[in-house]
Formats: C-alpha cells, structure tokens, sequence
C-alpha cells in the first residue's frame, strides 16, 4: 500500500477508562503496534476507578435545570413526570440506550430527584441468582426508582421473574415439590424500572415491550460539551477560558464523561507545567500529551484503524478477527470504540465486517489512490 506511514504508540487506558492490551503474536502487527503496547497506566487501579466514580457522582447533575445537552430526551421526559405526579402514579418503566458515558446514569437519577422518589441502583451482572432480584424487588418502597445497568446482560431467569413484577406489581413463586407444587402471587410495591443498555438489540423482544419509554440518548455537540467542561471546572473551582473548554470538548468523542476526565488531566498539567488556569494552548498541549488528536481518536481507535487498513486492506474483516488480533473484547471494541468512529465516519459496519472509510485513510496519513477509491465506492 502506497503511503503507507507507521507512527509508535503506547497503548495505555483509552481516555473512557477502557483498557486495551495487544497480546497478539503476529510479529508484522506488533511492529504496526510497536511500543509498549501492554503497558499499564494508572487509571486501571482498583483505587483510581473508585477515585473516578465518586469524581463522576460529584460533578453529575442533580436536575433538569443543570443538565445539559439531550434536548429532545429532556422534554420528553419532563412533560411524562409532569403527568405522572398529576395522575399520583410512578413513571412508565424507561429503557435507556446508546453508547457508554453519554449520561444514562445521571439522567435516572435526575428523574428520581425530579419525581422526588429515592432510587436504587444495580446492574445486571450483579444479579445472578434468582434470589438477588427478589430480594432487591421485595425491598423496594412505592413509587421507588429501580435502575439497572446493563440490563441486555440480564438472565433468563432474573428477566422473567421481572416481567410480572414489572406488568402487575407482583412476583410469581413456587413452592413445594413435585405433585404439591404452588404457585404464590407476592405484590411488590409499585415502581418504575429504568433499563439502561448500550445494546438495545440484545435485549428480547418481551423485555423490550414491557418499557413505556424507550429513547436513545445522543452524541453531545461541542458547544453541548464546551458548556459541560465549564460546569465541571466551576464545581472543580478550575480557572478556564472559553476557549481552553472548547479545546477540550473539541475532543472529547461528543461524550460528557471524557469531556469530565480530560479536564481532570488537563488540570493536572495546567497546574504542574503552569500556573493552574487552563487556556486554550495549555489544553491543546496537554491533550497532544495524551495523544488525543484532533477528532478525539485516542490509540486504541487509531490502531484499530490502522489494523483494518495494513492487514486488511481497509476490510471488510470480521470483529472477532479484529478482536483476537488486538486481543481485546468483542464487547469494548462494539461498544466503547465503534459508536465513535462510526458516527465521525471513519468506519462501516457492513454485512461482511468492518471496513474503514477513506476519510479514515486520509486522516491517519495514508494515500488514496484510484484502486482504492473504486473500493471504497467513491467512483
Ligand atoms: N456531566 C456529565 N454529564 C452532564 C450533563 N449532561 N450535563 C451537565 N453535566 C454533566
């Protein structure tokens, strides 16, 4: 392939927290993936992590007024509690979906502030044993909020103890054995489940069906985010410019939490290198730093990207073969690097795998040439 340029990269945690290790034993991509690629940064502590979240549960926004960005979703959902507290009733049961980081969360707790309700908070995994969604159901108060993470990962078993609880109020229990089986109906206080899932194709179609409100939460625009880093930096009491939070939300992959945590490490530099307040130059150097470029790509996309284009021709090639090859998840690769790079339009999903574009070809510094653009369909 003409053009073709290698550039060393470490491949430390990707700026969303994900971390990504390359094992692969093929000589030719550990050369395309050259320096350090299992070295292992900081955040990925058990420490770190827990440092993050209590981070992330600070500067969250506790109601619609500070929430900013999702403006369609955000209606929406204000006139449903409105007519909900009218009526005295809990909210319909919601089903959140789209890509990690872009405030599922937060939004479910906005609710729970603005309906005045408490909530409870869990996630599938944490659910294993039929026991585990009983007890977490039996224990809820009325009109509580039940949030569940994750919920496409939900057990067959959690999920139909769950459709009537979420249908009728009521758990069906067996007792006995054999010819002396019975059968219980145990009501459960009225409450509204909030399903949050970055696969909303995962989840069965009866599951599915039992939400009243279902809605995909959006990529945030650099303005949307620009306002978030300067929310955060208020609450952090950072000096900031506006362009300094522009630099920052710029890339930022259109997503609040890593828009939250660059300014964390943006902070960091301002105040080690100069003296605190974050401008426009001091973001854009300690973002070069952290080798996030210009679109937001960090080393993860890039040699994502890169693999596809060296050892696939540009693909199509199956994401299994990309994840063995990278040695990492089908599951991040899905769902933390793909959203991104597809909505920049730097990779296709298509019937026979993952392509790149030849945006993508250019912006990594690669030729297009006339072979390559028929490929790709551009003529
Ligand atoms: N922090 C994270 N998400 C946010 C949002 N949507 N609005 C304000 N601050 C946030």
């Amino acid at each position: 392939m003409g053009g073709r340029f290698y550039q060393a990269y470490n491949l430390t945690s990707r700026n969303d927290g994900a971390q990504m290790a390359i094992i692969s034993d093929d000589d030719e991509f550990k050369n395309i993936c050259s320096e350090k690629c299992v070295e292992k940064s900081l955040d990925t502590k058990p420490e770190a992590i827990a440092y993050d979240k209590s981070f992330e549960n600070n500067i969250r926004p506790k109601t619609f007024d500070s929430y900013i960005g999702q403006s369609g979703l955000k209606e929406t959902l204000q006139i449903s509690i409105e007519a909900a507290k009218r009526r005295e009733l809990p909210l319909d049961h919601l089903l959140f979906y789209g890509p990690p980081g872009l405030g599922k969360t937060t939004l479910a707790g906005v609710i729970s502030t603005q309906m005045d309700v408490p909530i409870k908070i869990t996630s599938a995994p944490a659910l294993e044993r039929p026991r585990d969604i009983i007890g977490i159901l039996m224990s809820l108060k009325g009109g509580e909020i039940l949030f569940i993470d994750e919920i496409h990962r939900l057990n067959k078993v959690a999920e139909e103890i769950l459709y009537p609880a979420m249908e009728d109020f009521f758990l069906d229990m067996t007792t006995g054995k054999g010819q002396s089986v019975k059968t219980l109906r145990i009501p459960v206080p009225k409450f509204t489940l909030i399903g949050a899932t970055t696969k909303a194709g995962a989840l069965s179609g009866p599951l599915r069906d039992r939400f009243g409100i279902i809605h995909r939460l959006e990529f945030y625009s650099t303005e949307e985010l620009t306002q978030v880093v300067k929310r955060t930096a208020s609450i952090l009491e950072l000096e900031i410019t506006e362009k300094g939070a522009y630099a920052i939300a710029r890339r930022s992959r259109g997503t609040p939490r890593i828009a939250n945590r660059l300014v964390k490490r943006v902070s960091d530099y301002a105040l080690v290198k100069h003296d605190g307040a974050i401008t426009e130059e001091i973001a854009n150097k300690a973002l070069d730093i952290l080798k996030i470029d210009d679109s937001g790509l960090d080393n993860t996309d890039r040699c994502l990207l890169r693999l596809i284009i060296e050892k696939y021709d540009g693909g199509p090639v199956g994401i299994e073969t990309l994840a063995a090859a990278l040695g990492e998840d089908v599951r991040t690769i899905e769902d933390v690097c793909e959203p991104y790079l597809m909505q920049a339009g730097f990779l296709q999903r298509t019937p026979r795998g993952r392509k790149v574009s030849p945006e993508a070809l250019r912006y990594l510094g690669y030729k297009v040439d006339t072979a390559q653009k028929s490929l790709f369909g551009e003529e």
